[in-house]
């Protein structure tokens, strides 16, 4: 609660905990797979996955943000390193519509980078990025343009936390940036238009901990699969 919002990815939060216990529960599971993270913050979460997967582009804005998580990154590769797993630290910022290639900015993206992530990124994770509307709605743009633009499926891990606030204009408790995320959820299910379909489930949270977090009932991990639409012949879509 006394986090700035501009800090909020200087700290890890317990969604990142969360996945990365999924991670490290699923490893066969993303072995050798290119990944994008979202909204990385400290950069827990790529290295964690980078102990399984080949390339990790971890993301997130702002010089400072992400020279610490490189430094992060940088302090854990003898966690990586063995598995062959190697994780880039990039920007990418919900709120633009590019990604920056500027040749001379330190977390730009080179061509081949960018080529490389459209063509292989099979999995996109982000683990807590859901708390402010406005970065909701840049969050799921992003993702939207991302998956659209993919030649192939992919498929999308966001955990959250569903935090319960009081809020004057309800004079109640309720869980307002929870329920724009779900909001969300079936827009962007509305959005995909034929071009491919789109199929959410929430995960149980029943896997194995390996970190040390309280693992509250509110802490959720859903999952999104964007498919060409021949893929989902003869099943039905659901949402
Ligand atoms: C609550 S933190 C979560 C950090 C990390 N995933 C974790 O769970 O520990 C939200 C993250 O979203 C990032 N973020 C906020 N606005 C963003 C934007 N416009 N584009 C990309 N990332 C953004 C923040 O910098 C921060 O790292």
């Amino acid at each position: 609660m006394a986090t700035p919002l501009e800090d909020v990815g200087k700290q890890v939060w317990r969604g990142a905990f969360l996945f990365a216990d999924f991670i490290l529960s699923q490893p066969v599971m993303f072995r050798g797979a290119t990944v994008l993270e979202l909204g990385a913050g400290t950069g827990l979460t790529s290295v964690v996955m980078a102990t399984t997967a080949k390339t990790v582009y971890c993301t997130d804005v702002g010089e400072d943000l992400l020279s610490m998580c490189k430094r992060n990154v940088t302090l854990n590769r003898h966690m990586t390193e063995p598995a062959g797993g190697e994780v880039r630290v990039r920007q990418l910022d919900w709120l633009q519509h590019s990604l920056c290639t500027d040749a001379d900015g330190e977390f730009s993206w080179t061509e081949e980078e960018v080529a490389d992530l459209y063509d292989n990124t099979s999995f996109i994770v982000a683990a807590d990025v859901c708390y402010d509307d406005d970065l909701t709605d840049g969050f799921f743009r992003t993702l939207y343009q991302l998956c659209s633009n993919f030649t192939h499926s992919c498929t999308i891990f966001i955990s959250i936390e569903k935090r319960m606030n009081f809020t004057l204009r309800d004079m109640d408790v309720s869980c307002e940036a929870y329920n724009y995320f779900s909001h969300c959820l079936s827009q962007l299910h509305d959005l995909m238009d034929g071009r491919c379909c789109f199929r959410v489930e929430q995960l149980p949270s029943n896997f194995a901990q390996f970190f040390l977090y309280e693992r509250i009932e509110q802490l959720e991990l859903w999952k999104g699969t964007f498919s060409e639409p021949a893929a989902f012949a003869g099943s039905s879509v659901t949402w």
